[in-house]
This record gives C-alpha cells, sequence and structure tokens, in this order.
C-alpha cells in the first residue's frame, strides 16, 4: 500500500508468503504483457511436518525466501520493482460511497469513514484509499478503501528485511487477485466471483469492470480437506495429504470400505459443504448490497484449486459455471515452462504484473 516509484521497471518480483508455501514469480516487462522469467514454490514446512496453521511463526518465511531468490539466481538487493502483499484479519478492503470531497478534505474525511466499516482500531490503522469515479448523476464518489494494521505490516516488513529485501510495494492479498484476474481475462461485463483456495484460508472476490468491488476471507482451505480425509479415512496426515494429492474429493476405488465414511462422520460437515455455504452466503450479501446478480463466472486459484473434484462441486452446489484460472494470458511462456502453467501462482502474479 506505499506508494509505488514512479521509475519505469524492466523486471518485476512478486513474492507471495502463504503460511503453507511461499511463492516468487520473477517477470520481465516486454512491450505489452510480460514475460515470464522463472518461478518457484517452495513449503515453509519440511516435507514429512505436519502443517497447522496455528504452529507458524513469523521467522519461519525468511528462511524459505531467501532459498528460493538463491535457487532463481536473484539478487535481493537488485530487483527494480519488488511487490509483495498481506492479507488476513488484520487487513480490509471496501468499496464505499460518500459524497463528493475535494482532495484536501478527503484523506481525513476518509479515515473516519474508514474507522465506521473497517474492524481495525483507529490508532493501528494505516489507510490507502483509490477514487474508482465520481458518479455523474449524484456527484457523489465511489471509493476503494484498503487497510492494514501497523502491526502485520512491521511484522511483514521484518520479514522482508531478514530475507535481504528492500520492501517496496504492499498490497493486500485480495487486491492481488483481483488485479491478477483483471489483467489476464478478457471480459467487457458482468461479475466475476474469484476464490484463492490456500491452506488455512480461501481469499473471495467478487470483482468486474463496472461491478462493485467485494473481497472477505472464508476460513478454510487445504489443511482442513487433509484433516477431513484424515478423519473419514482413519489415516495419520502424511498419508492424508498423499491421498488428497492423488484424489482430492474423489473416492479410491481401491480404499477398503471399512476406513472409508462411518456413520459418525455424517454429522459433521465436510470442508468443501462449509466452503459453499460461505460462498453462498456471500453471494446473497452481494447481490443484497450492490442489487447486482449478472455473475458469469466463478473462478478457482491457489494450491487448492488443484484439489480434484473441486470445481466440480463448487459449480453443482454454486449453480455458476466454475473452472480453474490460469494467469498466463499475459505472461508469455518460455517453452520450458509450457507445461506448467499451475494455479497456485496466481496471486504472486497479480503482484509482479502490479502496475507502478
Ligand atoms: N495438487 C494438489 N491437490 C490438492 N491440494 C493441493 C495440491 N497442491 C497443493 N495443494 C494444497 O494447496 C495448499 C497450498 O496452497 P497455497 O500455496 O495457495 O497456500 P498458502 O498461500 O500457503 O496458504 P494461505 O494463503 O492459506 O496462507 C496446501 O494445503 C496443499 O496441500
Ligand atoms: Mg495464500
Amino acid at each position: 500500500m506505499k506508494k509505488p516509484k514512479t521509475t519505469k521497471f524492466k523486471e518485476s518480483v512478486g513474492i507471495d508468503i502463504g503460511t503453507h508455501s511461499v511463492k516468487v514469480v520473477h517477470l520481465k516487462r516486454l512491450h505489452e504483457g510480460f514475460k515470464l522469467l522463472n518461478y518457484e514454490i517452495r513449503p515453509t514446512v519440511p516435507v514429512g511436518v505436519e502443517y497447522i496453521p496455528s504452529d507458524l511463526r513469523p521467522d519461519r518465511f525468511a528462511p524459505v525466501i531467501v532459498e528460493i531468490l538463491k535457487t532463481l539466481h536473484i539478487n535481493p538487493k537488485k530487483i527494480q520493482h519488488l511487490v509483495t502483499s498481506v492479507g488476513g484479519d488484520n487487513t480490509s478492503i471496501k468499496q464505499i460511497k460518500t459524497i463528493f470531497l475535494p482532495d484536501e478534505e478527503l484523506e481525513s474525511a476518509l479515515f473516519f469513514e474508514a474507522k465506521k466499516h473497517i474492524p481495525i482500531s483507529g490508532t493501528d490503522m494505516i489507510l490507502d484509499y483509490q477514487v474508482i469515479n465520481v458518479e455523474e448523476k449524484t456527484n457523489n464518489m465511489n471509493i476503494l478503501l484498503a487497510a492494514t494494521s501497523k502491526e502485520l505490516l512491521n511484522e511483514h516488513t521484518n520479514t522482508l528485511v531478514t530475507a535481504g529485501l528492500n520492501p517496496n510495494i504492499v498490497d493486500i492479498d485480495s487486491l492481488a487477485v483481483a488485479n491478477s484476474f483483471a489483467l489476464n481475462a478478457f471480459v467487457e461485463e458482468g461479475i466475476y466471483v474469484l476464490l484463492n483456495l490456500g491452506a488455512h484460508r480461501t481469499n473471495m472476490v467478487i470483482w468486474g469492470p463496472e461491478a462493485k468491488f467485494f473481497a472477505r476471507d472464508i476460513p478454510y482451505g487445504g489443511y482442513h480437506f487433509t484433516r477431513d480425509i484424515m478423519r473419514k479415512r482413519q489415516l495419520e496426515y502424511d498419508a492424508a495429504e498423499n491421498y488428497k494429492m492423488e484424489w482430492g474429493l474423489l473416492d479410491d476405488p481401491s480404499a477398503a470400505e471399512a476406513k472409508t465414511i462411518t456413520m459418525l462422520d455424517i454429522s459433521e460437515k465436510s470442508t468443501e459443504d462449509a466452503i459453499v455455504e460461505e460462498i453462498r452466503r456471500s453471494l446473497r450479501f452481494y447481490v443484497k448490497e450492490a442489487g447486482n446478480s449478472d455473475f458469469r463466472k466463478v473462478y478457482i486459484m491457489g494450491g487448492s484449486s488443484k484439489l480434484k473434484g473441486l470445481k466440480e462441486y463448487i459449480q453443482e452446489k454454486v449453480s455458476i459455471p466454475t473452472d480453474v484460472f490460469m494467469p498466463f494470458i499475459n505472461v508469455e511462456m518460455p517453452e520450458k515452462f509450457m507445461d506448467k502453467k499451475d494455479p497456485q501462482l496466481a496471486l504472486a502474479i497479480g503482484l509482479a504484473m502490479r502496475p507502478e
């Protein structure tokens, strides 16, 4: 959210510091669009160690970033355009409407306005905003407010500095998700539901060229799918994680009947059900708030969008065509990456493509 520098960059690096995996994308700017120079996805937890969201301390991320940069031969001090992001409970983003205010009054007025809309205490809040438009008829302004807490931003900056980086632009996860989509999709109208399915949460964003912006986090992700499999199929963490990678929501036909669902499990809601319920609830809220229900498509991305059967499940339950989002339309892929288009990179690509 820091104001960007004005120099034009030739190369950019986007770093998505997820709790399960760090994703780094290195792009070269072309006359039009970008070219992928390299990327890397690396888990924050060693293989074989159970990923437990509440165990993850912030000092775990810097060493992973250092390793990745080494592998990609990127000198952290020489990055021209570094974009990272923060997310979670201490970030918030909301589109609001106010009466027209001149520039000099806008900032202080928005600060008070933000306190009403954003659940971060005033003294701890860092606020940024963007005027989307001024309505011709009413002269009202539509504004996108973005806020983080000072504490979260400090922790994030610390991670970057420890990894040898010079912090530059810090975005908010859900904005980067929207950016990734807006810069890599051909859409002229309608509303799109974007779901970045991570390990312990899912960023849900509602975006459209003319639509009201909406973002919230759904507190479920890959970790919860693994827990479901451990419980349902009576497997240890590692075996459940392997099962998840191979079968996702599908049944392994060779798995013994006795080890699959038992009567007891039926009373507990599955993660996919919980996610779908949250999506439906948010869509209802959005339709009421924005008065628009022109939903064209759901796009899923993030590591857990690769879960087999999930796309079909969401499509069936939400009744909107659903697809996995491949964020590479405006990113030229060298031959060696052609078969490696990975939706887990969506957010990092949105970061690396962010304009100055
Ligand atoms: N092929 C696959 N099938 C199913 N799940 C997968 C696959 N590959 C990765 N995952 C899951 O994706 C998750 C990691 O995705 P991602 O990197 O988007 O999360 P993260 O950004 O680290 O998490 P968060 O945003 O919640 O902090 C893990 O739960 C992992 O098990
Ligand atoms: Mg993530």
